[in-house]
């Protein structure tokens, strides 16, 4: 019974396989796949919503909202992030405008805090993903201000 039962499976096992070597296309070279673009898809999947898909920020981000609190800011190079240095991108990022300015401003709450949602890894990519969209003068320049 169980060398039946091997028999038949080694008989689908060969119908299984002899399937793949008989593909109705010719078989072509797979393309590479694409290198993961990590901060990319981070700022995708937890900035975009309120930063943007393409990183403008709000409309009118310079008018605060009614209750006082500020609007999402552009990151790209019309915003001022590119005016901070590495350690503010990173705090504010971390700490979120509660963090940075303390609950009773009035630009409390309006961004939230990535510590403990994004390693320190994830919020580099996202970081860089964010700089890569600058030119290369401005990236410069902001790099200038870490030394
Ligand atoms: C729920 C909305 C919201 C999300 C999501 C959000 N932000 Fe923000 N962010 C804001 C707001 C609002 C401000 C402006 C707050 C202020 O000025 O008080 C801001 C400001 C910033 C600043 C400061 C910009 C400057 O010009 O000084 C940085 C940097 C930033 N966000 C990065 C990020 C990153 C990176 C992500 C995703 C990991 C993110 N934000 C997700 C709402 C958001």
């Amino acid at each position: 019974m169980r060398l039946y039962f091997s028999a038949l499976i080694c008989l689908a096992l060969g119908a299984l396989s002899g399937a793949s070597v008989a593909p109705e296309r010719p078989l072509m070279v797979e393309p590479a796949p694409p290198v993961p673009l990590a901060g990319q898809t981070l700022y995708a999947d937890h900035c975009a919503s309120c930063h943007g898909d393409d990183l403008g920020g709000a409309v009118n981000w310079r008018t605060p909202n009614a209750d006082g609190s500020r609007k999402p800011r552009p990151l790209n190079v019309l915003g001022t992030a590119w005016r901070r240095p590495d350690a503010d991108l990173i705090a504010y990022t971390k700490l979120g405008s509660a963090g940075i300015f303390g609950d009773e401003s009035p630009g409390s709450g309006a961004m939230p805090a990535f510590q403990g949602v994004l390693s320190d890894a994830e919020i580099g990519a996202v970081l860089d993903y964010i700089k890569s969209t600058w030119p290369e003068g401005v990236r410069a320049a902001q790099q200038r201000l870490n030394r």
